[in-house]
């Protein structure tokens, strides 16, 4: 399968949501990430999408900000690969991808809930036992982090919030459904 990883292009943004439904189901939006990514807009410089020699998108990765305590940080996802096209490395590029741009960026630090076999391999670890704390119901086994700086969790911890300067919105606590 060849594929090549481009940076998010203005077409895209319209195509990315369908792909979500198509891989995660309708629901996805039930989940705690989303009330973290809630009104804000993805992380700038930070999206990209794998695309095949016709330039047709395969795949699309995101990232959002966060913040942990007062520390800023990036959310990783939502990443979807075409059903029909999963297995073939298409995801492990974009986040190979996604994170070397982000550690470019000085980003320092970034979360992601998802399945641990699949993001260790980056370095991922598990977050809970680091002393961060997602709000809303999270099967802890995926809730996981990445220092992209050294020691970038030396001194940070605690609960993971919107983005600084996003709106609080005491109510995105509640009716999370499991990340
Ligand atoms: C999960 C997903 C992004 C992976 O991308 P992909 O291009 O299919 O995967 P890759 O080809 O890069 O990697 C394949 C490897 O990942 C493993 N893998 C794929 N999905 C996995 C999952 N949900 N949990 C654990 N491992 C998984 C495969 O078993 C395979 O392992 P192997 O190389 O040891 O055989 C893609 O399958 C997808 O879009 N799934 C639906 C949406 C989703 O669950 N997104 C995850 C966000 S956390």
């Amino acid at each position: 399968m060849t594929f090549e990883i481009l940076d998010e292009r203005p077409e895209d943004a319209a195509l990315i949501p369908p792909l979500l439904d198509r891989t995660f189901g309708p629901d996805r939006e039930a989940k705690t990430v989303y009330r973290l990514r809630e009104d804000l807009a993805p992380a700038a410089g930070l999206g990209f999408v794998a695309v095949d020699p016709e330039a047709r998108m395969l795949a699309s990765l995101r990232f959002w900000p966060i913040a942990i305590g007062p520390a800023p940080a990036i959310l990783l996802g939502p990443l979807a690969v075409e059903p029909m096209l999963q297995g073939r490395g298409i995801g492990r590029a974009l986040v190979r991808h996604g994170l070397a741009a982000a550690k470019r960026q000085g980003v320092a630090l970034c979360v992601v809930v998802g399945e641990p076999p699949y993001y260790e391999p980056f370095g991922f670890e598990n977050a809970q036992a680091r002393g961060l704390i997602l709000p809303g119901p999270v099967d802890p086994a995926r809730f996981q982090v990445l220092e992209l700086r050294i020691d970038a969790l030396e001194g940070v911890s605690g609960m993971i919030g919107r983005a600084e300067g996003a709106d609080p919105d005491p109510d995105w606590l509640r009716g999370g459904a499991v990340a």
